[in-house]
């Protein structure tokens, strides 16, 4: 493992023989873990900063993919940051592509629930408040979560914090994606299973069966096998632990089979406001969210708020994690690599790197293509048999065959790059 130069990580495992050493700017310096999606590592950078660098297991040559891989990315990085890690850039050219997001140090909530047991009383409350006050956020900014989960919520010091949203979705039409049963089963709505349209119902339904989780230590429709919970999800009412009146009546309503049936995260935080008194008149989006996010452990901001989906890039913060309950000029400012492009790099969008390396990925692909290669030896050897009926000589007829294959090869070759880039380019 390259040297720390901050604070050590529990839980923190040496990066693998293989395992990549730089992400941009950043030193990987371990790993945080695994998971369906990729290898997360902790990347370090010259100051000291700590982030999570997600890289993915995806092949993104495909343009659909890829330009579908760019779009989530960048609406996830709108994502105001309330009781969420925030997504700080992502780069999808070179060999593997990768998610770069605020660090956020402590215990996943599912690791939490299985070393320490169950959470109660006023933290389940404030469990209850942060990632609904998280969903809300992320969902105002067009963005689905789409894999919220235990695992998918770290407990900060300062509170919860809600990771990973939009990344499942960027996944959404890869072959790597579709080939995993995305987000656990346990905590998927209905709908997923029924392949109908995905939005942010879903995200509430998952955000339901993870309180119940928190609560109770399993999830609210068993966790055995997947047909069973499958079965359960889409016929069974849910088996929940005992919780507080308010909690029990929101989390049956989250976990309703239709989709239309559940409440937004907006209403469902402020019902869980009002039972504390935080909220007894309407509020504004932006204020329901900062008062959300002090409930939920927060240092109370007292500057204004900024808009709730900026168009400007955002940032990453500039000191190791500390919540960044807002925002006024504070929303940090681009990352200074970021600041100023190489010129090969094309920014398709605020803070995903995309560009020159895709062309010439693309002809590296198409040059090594097997279909490619055995049509151009194909012609090449229907000329060279052309050649000897013509001329009898091996000669001349080899030479035929040559000039066939090679001519084959480099009209097939520039002819695929340039439908494939004309697609990227739609
Ligand atoms: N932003 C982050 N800050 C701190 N730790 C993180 C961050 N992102 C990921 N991790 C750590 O990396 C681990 C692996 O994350 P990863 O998302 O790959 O797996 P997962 O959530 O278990 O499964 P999935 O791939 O379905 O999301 C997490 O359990 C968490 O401990
Ligand atoms: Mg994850």
């Amino acid at each position: 493992m390259s040297e720390l130069a901050g604070p050590p990580v529990p839980g923190l495992a040496k990066l693998w023989t293989h395992d990549p050493v730089t992400a941009g700017p950043y030193r990987l310096v371990g790993r945080l873990g695994a998971g369906g999606q990729g290898v997360v590592y902790l990347g370090e950078d010259d100051a000291g900063d700590r982030v999570a660098v997600k890289m993915v297991n995806v092949d993104l040559s495909d343009p659909r993919a890829r330009s579908q891989f760019v779009k989530e990315i960048a609406a996830a990085r709108r994502v105001a940051p309330f009781c969420t890690a925030q997504v700080l850039f992502a780069e999808v050219d070179g060999e593997r592509p990768y998610v770069v997001s605020e660090f956020i140090e402590g215990l996943t909530l599912h690791r939490h629930v299985r070393e320490r047991g169950p959470v109660t009383g006023n933290a389940l409350h404030r469990l209850a408040v942060g990632t609904v006050t998280a969903l809300a956020a992320i969902h105002s900014a067009g963005v689905v979560h789409c894999d919220l989960k235990p695992d998918n919520v770290v407990l900060g010091e300062d509170g919860p914090r809600v990771i990973d949203f939009g990344i499942a979705r960027a996944l959404g039409n890869t072959e790597t994606a579709s080939s995993r049963v995305m987000g656990t089963t346990a905590y998927m709505a209905p709908e997923r299973f029924r392949n109908d349209a995905i939005g942010p119902p879903c995200d509430i339904f998952a955000w339901a069966a993870t309180i119940a989780f928190a609560a109770g230590g399993r999830p609210p429709f068993g966790n055995d096998s997947l047909f069973a919970v499958m079965h359960r999800v889409l016929h069974d009412a849910p088996d929940l632990p005992a919780l507080p009146p308010v909690l029990d009546e929101l989390i049956r309503e989250c976990l309703a089979k239709d989709p239309a049936d559940r409440p937004a995260a907006e209403r469902v935080l402020v019902r869980l406001l009002r039972q504390d008194g935080r909220v007894t008149e309407p509020l504004r989006r932006e204020s329901l969210l900062e008062v959300g996010n002090e409930t939920a452990g927060a240092p109370t901001p007292n500057h204004p708020l900024p808009p709730v989906t900026p168009t400007a890039p955002q940032p990453r913060p500039t000191q190791t994690p500390t919540r960044p309950t807002v925002p006024t000029q504070a929303r940090p400012t681009q990352p200074a690599h970021l600041q100023s492009q190489p010129a090969h790099l094309q920014v398709t969008e605020p803070g995903v790197r995309a560009g020159g390396g895709g062309a010439w990925r693309r002809l590296r692909g198409e040059a090594l293509d097997a279909w490619g290669i055995s049509t151009a030896l194909f012609l090449g050897s229907v000329g060279a048999a052309a050649g000897y009926v013509a001329s009898s000589a091996v000669g001349p007829a080899a030479a035929v065959g040559a000039v066939a294959f090679v001519v084959v090869y480099l009209v097939r070759l520039l002819v695929a790059t340039a439908i494939g880039r004309r697609s990227d380019g739609e």
